[in-house]
């Protein structure tokens, strides 16, 4: 049988992204065009900033992408692209878009959940990056239900039980700041630059984690989250010293809100891989870049741990082909009414 192509298209957030997949595994071509420069000087995303960038970008990065892949629009079986969750204005851009082509091209159109497709980053073949981090280079053969994924990423904080492919059940989320937001949030009251996550990771390399005893919301025994109270906890103990934190005091602020994160999100992954008997935890969404977060759930849960290679955890387009390749092949097609979904959810 032929393989199946798909070109992909990403645009939720502040990231202008566009693939091919080839039979939902491989990597043909992984465009992504970050804005990070743009709203860095805002320390957060600026809504009408991001969706004007995806419309300069998103023309040159579908075509980079092609040409990469070395394809014509002829050689594709589908277009895909993210609907939701995200913002409105961007999302917009790439669904008009992944629409254009679809209808000038002749070409069925693929809609996508982003939550779902930081998932099915997991099933994509990736150069090995040593056995321990990820089941692909056996292909999806390698994954056997039921997994958890802990989606942590700017926008989301879920604890979902994968019974089998597009079976989800949610577990657990976070009641205030998802993952990312507090990185970011707490990155910004540290006078680091914007993104948070990878800031204060870099940060936290010369500090001790041990430093400050910031508060952990166990929440009782659910598998709900909060990150709020940490967040303000880390604001008090930076205004009692100098404003804004620097050197040794720094580090150890960035170090011991690090592990406070970690901490709560590796032992709640932990209970839950124990509770339901999985076969595997799978590390998604772009705080799953975080190498304390990685070798601490790796060290603790009593399943072998997986996570993408950091350009496959934050936003990219490879994870939306991967996800669109199920839908497709169960004959999936989204209509030409397909609209944005600002607020959609997995489950
Ligand atoms: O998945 P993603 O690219 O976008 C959303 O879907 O939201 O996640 C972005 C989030 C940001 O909050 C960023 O600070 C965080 O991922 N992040 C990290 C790291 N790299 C990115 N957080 C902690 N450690 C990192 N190394
Ligand atoms: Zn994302």
């Amino acid at each position: 049988m032929a393989e199946t192509r798909i070109l992909a298209i990403e645009t939720s957030c502040d990231e202008t992204a566009a693939a091919v997949v080839e039979d939902g595994r491989r990597i043909l071509s992984n465009v992504i065009a970050s804005q990070i420069e743009l709203h860095a000087r805002y320390g957060g995303i600026f809504p009408e900033v991001a969706s004007r960038a995806h419309i300069e970008a998103i023309v040159p990065v579908i075509e980079q992408a092609m040409r990469e892949a070395h394809l014509g629009f002829d050689d594709l079986d589908a277009v895909a692209v993210t609907y939701g969750p995200g913002l409105a204005g961007s999302l917009l851009v790439g669904v008009n878009a992944a629409k254009g082509l679809a209808l000038g091209r002749g070409l069925p159109l693929v809609g996508v959940n982003h939550l779902e497709a930081h998932i099915y980053a997991h099933w994509l073949e990736v150069e090995s990056e040593g056995a321990a981090t990820s089941p692909q280079t056996e292909s999806s053969g390698g994954l056997e239900f039921p997994l958890l994924a802990l989606i942590v990423s700017g926008g989301h904080t879920e604890l979902i039980l994968m019974h089998g492919h597009g079976q989800y059940e949610y577990l657990g989320g976070t009641l205030d700041d998802a993952a990312g937001e507090a990185f970011d949030k707490v990155g910004r009251l540290l006078g680091l630059s914007y993104p948070g996550g990878p800031a204060i990771q870099e940060t936290a390399q010369g500090g001790n984690p041990q430093a400050f005893k910031f508060p952990r919301a166990w929440l009782d025994d659910s598998y709900d989250f909060s990150f709020s109270g940490l967040k303000t906890a880390v604001l008090r103990a930076a205004q009692k010293y100098s404003d804004p934190p620097q050197g040794h005091l720094l580090a150890n602020l960035a170090a011991s809100f690090q592990a406070a994160v970690v901490d709560v999100l590796s032992a709640k992954a932990t209970r839950a891989a124990e509770e339901f008997d999985v076969t595997a935890a799978l590390l998604c969404g772009g705080v799953s870049a975080n190498q304390s977060l990685r070798t601490t759930t790796a060290e603790r849960a009593g399943v072998p741990v997986y996570y993408p290679p950091p350009i496959l955890c934050t936003d990219n387009a490879a994870m939306v082909g991967a996800c669109a390749h199920r839908h497709f092949v169960a004959g999936e097609r989204a209509g030409w009414d397909l609209d944005v979904v600002p607020g959609l959810r997995l489950v």
